[in-house]
């Protein structure tokens, strides 16, 4: 009854294409937001499950799941969202018609050989050569998993149960962390907020000032967490500082990269001190432009990684000693069932060629230089925070009462999405509501950098 003929199966995958082939045709002139209400969605997709199956007819409605969807055409930059390389999307198609469970080398030797080399290509491409690692769902999954493995080298809690241990990281790091230590057991009082500096940077004096005062306090101390790129500005701790630091007072040190880790592949020099990491998350699906889920965590020792998250219960254990067919990556994360998240970055790797990449996170860097010199040049923008990478936070300051800039530009953020035409998000700068452009986009062009400054100024003085 649900089995398929191949060509009926043909059939469903034209029709998916078609419709594929069409989104991507229709993508440069779509709203980046659909002009949609919660009713209308809730209408187009409600209704009973259909007791007689609908055959053809059920991928019918494919385009309007597009059309009613956030589109990641070349004029959005919210958040870190990456654009989706199609080449890897139809990668990921093929991963689930073949069905892997990328768990181990007996379910899937091809595919985990693939995981390992992609891991092992991500690692060398970002100055971390011999990293091991594993996919992950995304940056917050990956974060939970470096500072478990932290907490393991640390403090162990597997068996008895977690004990108060402090993890520093700075003003300026991913609410991921704090999630991090509340499912950890250590708790959110536990990490310690250090300050930033001017550019937004881990201050290494207070970091140090901090361990000072927890040892003395006789608390104890598991990890440090550097961030790689952080979410608001981009800015990058000082890592080699950081590194010497975690050494010198034995913590672990996990370098959140998940949005900028990947432009170590263009910028290396910028991430100096990178490979002194313990643990390193990296977001495929945000700067190397993967379709989600893609995302990495790399650690430098798999025996924490295999201590932290290996409990094989009887009939899931390997029945040969060989390293490569013994291999099972459940041993080194939380999940079991796994997909094969490598097959799409894998192809789509081999497809551009890591020249391609490097090329379109370079062009990236230089649009968001381009934003900052349009913001700079406008009269009546004003740039909040030096742009270390690729995000770029700016707000309309023309003459207004300071105590109003917020609210007016929260009113020009929710103006220029509802205009449609370019996507913007906010940041909290030193608590400055802020416009945020982030260039993870490898369709952007100058003309859409510039169509930001058209969209802000427009969106300043609406018609009346
Ligand atoms: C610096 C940083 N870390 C972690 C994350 C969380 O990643 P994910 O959304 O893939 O869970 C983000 C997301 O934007 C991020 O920017």
């Amino acid at each position: 009854m649900l089995d398929l003929r191949p060509d009926e199966f043909r059939a469903v995958v034209n029709q998916v294409a078609d419709a594929a082939e069409q989104f991507l045709a229709g993508l440069d002139g779509r709203r980046v937001t659909p002009d949609t209400s919660g009713d209308s969605v809730a209408a187009a997709f409600g209704g009973p499950v259909p007791e007689d199956g609908l055959r053809a007819g059920a991928l019918d409605d494919l385009a309007v799941v597009g059309e009613l969807g956030r589109v990641t055409n070349a004029r959005f930059f919210g958040y870190v969202h990456g654009s989706g390389d199609p080449v890897a999307a139809a990668a990921d198609l093929y991963a689930s018609v073949i069905n892997q469970n990328a768990t181990a080398w007996r379910s899937s030797p091809a595919g985990i050989a693939i995981e390992r080399t992609v891991v092992g290509w991500l690692a060398q491409a970002i100055g971390c050569p011999g990293f091991c690692g594993v996919f992950t769902s995304g940056g917050s999954l990956a974060n939970l998993m470096g500072l478990a493995m932290a907490r393991e080298s640390r403090r162990p809690a597997n068996e008895e149960g977690a004990r108060p241990g402090v993890v520093y990281a700075s003003a300026e790091a991913h609410m991921s962390m704090h999630k991090a230590l509340a499912l950890l057991g250590l708790g959110r009082a536990n990490l310690r907020v250090v300050p930033v500096d001017d550019r937004f940077r881990m201050r290494v004096d207070a970091l140090e000032q901090a361990i000072a005062e927890d040892r003395a306090a006789g608390r104890a101390a598991i990890a440090v967490v550097a961030t790689a790129g952080t979410v608001n500005t981009g800015a990058i701790d000082p890592l080699s500082e950081i590194a010497r630091v975690a050494r010198d007072n034995d913590l672990w040190l996990h370098v959140d990269g998940a949005y900028g880790a990947p432009a170590a592949i263009a910028v290396p020099a910028r991430f100096a001190g990178l490979a002194l990491a313990d643990s390193i998350s990296l977001d495929a699906h945000k700067w190397l432009y993967q379709p989600l889920d893609c995302s990495v965590l790399l650690y430098r020792d798999p025996a924490i990684a295999r201590t932290t998250f290996a409990y094989t219960g009887d009939y899931a254990r390997s029945l040969t000693d060989d390293p490569v067919e013994g291999f099972a990556f459940f041993e080194e994360t939380i999940e079991l069932s796994r997909r094969l998240r490598a097959l799409k970055l894998w192809v789509s790797l081999r497809y551009h060629g890591l020249a391609g990449f490097r090329e379109a996170i370079r062009a990236d860097l230089e649009h968001a230089r381009m934003l900052a010199r349009l913001v700079e040049s406008e009269p009546g923008l004003e740039l909040l925070a030096p742009v270390e990478l690729s995000a770029v936070c700016f707000r309309m300051n023309d003459g207004g009462e300071e105590s109003t800039l917020n609210a007016r530009n929260a009113e020009i953020l929710q103006r220029v999405i509802r205009e449609g035409r370019v996507y913007l998000s906010n940041a909290s700068i030193r608590g400055a509501f802020a416009l945020r452009a982030c260039f993870v986009n490898h369709r952007t062009t100058d003309a859409d950098v510039e169509a930001i400054i058209a969209a802000v100024s427009a969106a300043a003085t609406p018609r009346t």
